[in-house]
């Protein structure tokens, strides 16, 4: 960047400022944060002004000693699974499981033919790994990961609030999943019996708690895949929206708290916290659900990439960047006035070239995966930089090009990083588990204690972006965990949601 001009660094500066997040700002939004959860845990769970918080009806948080064999079926952002798995007891298990792609026609289509096909993958992974079974008058208990907002009644009973991460069934909204995947298993005669609808952040947080050998408890499951979220355990007189019957049943079984599905995708959604820049209203109004899941477009994957190419867009119209290439009126689209850079749009034009590719100014074109080899590159010259743009975008850059596009990518995802410091410094801290918590935004002690909390996390960014998982750890000591923080363990919990699943079915009580 010290190589850069003035008239160049300057204004880029400026753009990369848009990015930023201080300390302070994780403190406001861990407090802002805290307060949507607790508005949620008092209200209904479909409204855009606080956060779901879902009652999963899961109460059982196992602690590796479970034994048993159940079904698990998942439906994410683009498979399908279906896994049988054995718990030994031991904090191990065995598992079978079949994974297939939902073609977008089901993703986009009507609720029978999505659920039909579902049932008949059930079926056939029956045949294929417990074909006695199928003969069997036993049925088996199949917990369902269903990663999409539910409004939930009871641990099997859950309506759909919306789609997200590309689907698009609009009939199956406002009903209740369990029925629609019951009546299709029921019509092919399966030996099969859903006792439970589950979110993926909850399977990852039970998932971690059964498997790991730290000794530690498991305070959060989160998830950053091709959606965000996290689940973490609640204590039943907190939620205040749950049927006081519901409760008074369960603390007769001596149950005294319940996981929570946050839904925190859609943190702020009212937009009175989180920054927007003119890239994140682009971004937003690219995707199938505008408007919502807010939080989501600032940190996931894929979007920032997204985010990424329409700086360098933005940055280009500006002639900032890739000056050998023509400029192209309808390069960028600007939706918003709100922005100080549309005015820029009318500099002089320059001595032109090429045109920029197709691929630049294609939606989506540019992977985050791209961006982490970006981020490490450290070659002379910035050769990686160069090769993945040619290879992505088909862009030609000259090296002032390249240190800019590194650094529009080291802005943007750590922007992400920091912002998802506060849903889980947030989580932490309204557990009171580390010894403080946050009461009308001020710090208060709990129980002192000097132990050590794990968050269990699932999601390509934070196991493989270089340096994110850092930030986020960073961005937690910044919150008022302060140097508590230190006592959050965040591990990897890969793919738990299949055996986090299986494990829902111990909260079953007839
Ligand atoms: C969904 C959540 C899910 C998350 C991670 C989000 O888009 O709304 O239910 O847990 O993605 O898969």
């Amino acid at each position: 960047m010290d190589t850069l001009p003035e008239n160049v660094l300057r204004p880029l500066q400026r753009t990369l400022d848009l990015f930023e997040v201080t300390p302070d700002t994780v403190r406001e939004g861990v407090a802002y944060f805290i307060r949507q959860m607790e508005e949620g845990l008092e209200h209904d769970s479909d409204s855009h002004d606080y956060l779901p918080m879902i009652p999963s009806f899961i109460t059982h948080i196992p602690d590796g000693t479970e034994t048993g064999l159940s079904l698990a079926a998942d439906l994410g952002g683009t498979n399908f699974r279906i896994c049988s798995v054995e718990l030994n007891g031991d904090h191990s298990f065995n598992l079978e499981q079949y994974k297939t792609k939902v073609d977008k026609q089901y993703m986009v289509g009507t609720l029978e033919s999505l659920f039909e096909l579902l049932a008949r993958l059930v079926r056939y992974f029956l045949s294929q790994h417990h074909q006695d079974q199928l003969q069997s008058s036993e049925k088996l208990k199949m917990s369902f990961t269903f990663s999409f907002p539910l409004d939930q009644t009871a641990l099997n009973k859950g309506t759909l609030i919306r789609w997200t991460k590309g689907y698009d069934v609009p009939d199956a909204v406002n009903k209740d999943i369990v029925d629609l995947f019951q009546k299709e298993l029921d019509k092919l005669a399966l030996p099969v019996q859903i006792v439970a609808i589950t979110n993926d952040t909850v399977g990852t947080m039970l998932a971690n708690a059964y498997s790991s050998l730290s000794g530690h408890k498991t305070v959060l499951g989160a998830i950053f895949g091709t959606g965000t979220n996290g689940a973490y355990a609640e204590k039943l007189s907190n939620i205040k929206k749950l049927d006081p019957s519901v409760v008074q049943k369960l603390q007769k079984f001596g149950i005294d708290d319940m996981i929570i599905n946050t839904e925190w995708g859609s943190f702020d959604n009212k937009l009175e916290f989180l920054p927007v820049t003119i890239y994140d209203e682009i971004v937003d109004s690219e995707t199938a659900n505008a408007g919502v899941h807010l939080y989501e477009k600032r940190i996931l994957g894929m979007f920032l990439g997204e985010i990424v190419r329409l700086v360098i867009l933005d940055l280009h119209k500006r002639h900032l960047i890739l000056e050998g290439y023509e400029q192209m009126e309808t390069s960028l689209k600007l939706v918003s006035s709100s922005s100080s850079l549309v005015s820029l749009t009318n500099l002089p034009r320059r001595a032109t070239t090429k045109r920029l590719s197709h691929r630049v100014l294609s939606e989506w074109a540019f992977p985050t995966e791209a961006l982490s080899r970006i981020e490490v590159d450290d070659t002379k010259g910035l050769k990686v930089t160069e090769l993945v743009l040619s290879e992505t975008l088909h862009l030609n850059t000259t090296l002032q090009d390249r240190i800019i596009i590194k650094a529009v990518a080291h802005a943007v995802t750590s922007r992400a990083a920091y912002l998802l410091s506060i849903a889980i410094a947030a989580v932490v801290l309204k557990t009171g588990r580390l010894g403080i918590t946050l009461e009308n935004g001020e710090v208060k002690p709990t129980k002192l204690n000097d132990e050590l909390v794990e968050v269990g996390v699932d999601g390509a960014v934070v196991e493989f972006y270089p340096g994110f998982k850092e930030k986020l750890i960073e961005g937690l000591g910044w919150s008022q965990l302060g140097d508590a923080a230190k006592r959050v363990v965040v591990t990897i919990a890969k793919d738990g949601s299949g055996v986090g699943a299986a494990l829902c079915t111990n909260s079953h009580i007839e």
